[in-house]
């Protein structure tokens, strides 16, 4: 069985790499290399999937709730992603590399009995990235 929960967070970025040239970023990242960075509402679902246990649940949505909590959206909720999140520290703020960030955070000490399946953000209408944890 396999449950989905859905998350929100809003950050910023700006997407720029320091070993590249101020012409070649905008040429790579066009409108996301804006000097003043820009925002999102992320949408993010973390699916856990495993037997259906003795009170009728695959995961207990509280403890879940925590874990992503404590270990996620406390770290990046209103923050500037490209520069406040120690996580993401050296790698340019792409929404790959988030999900990257999030699925290691997460796996990280997994408390639930129902194992971390997928990570997935959704950064805008039209970009969806999705992570599946080994
Ligand atoms: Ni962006």
């Amino acid at each position: 069985m396999k449950l989905t929960r859905r998350y929100r967070f809003c950050a910023s970025h700006r997407l720029d790499v320091p070993a590249l040239s101020a012409e070649q970023n905008r040429k790579l990242y066009g409108k996301c290399n804006n000097p003043y960075g820009h925002g999102h509402d992320y949408v993010l679902d973390v699916t856990v999937e495993g037997p259906v246990d003795g009170m009728g649940q695959v995961a207990n949505r509280r403890e879940l709730d925590e874990w992503v909590d404590a270990r996620v959206l406390q770290q990046i909720d209103h923050k500037n992603l490209s520069k406040d999140v120690p996580a993401l520290a050296g790698v340019v703020a792409t929404t790959e590399n988030l999900a990257r960030s999030i699925g290691d955070s997460l796996q990280q000490g997994w408390p639930l009995a129902a194992r971390l399946r997928r990570v997935r953000i959704m950064e805008t209408g039209r970009n969806v990235f999705e992570l599946e944890m080994k």
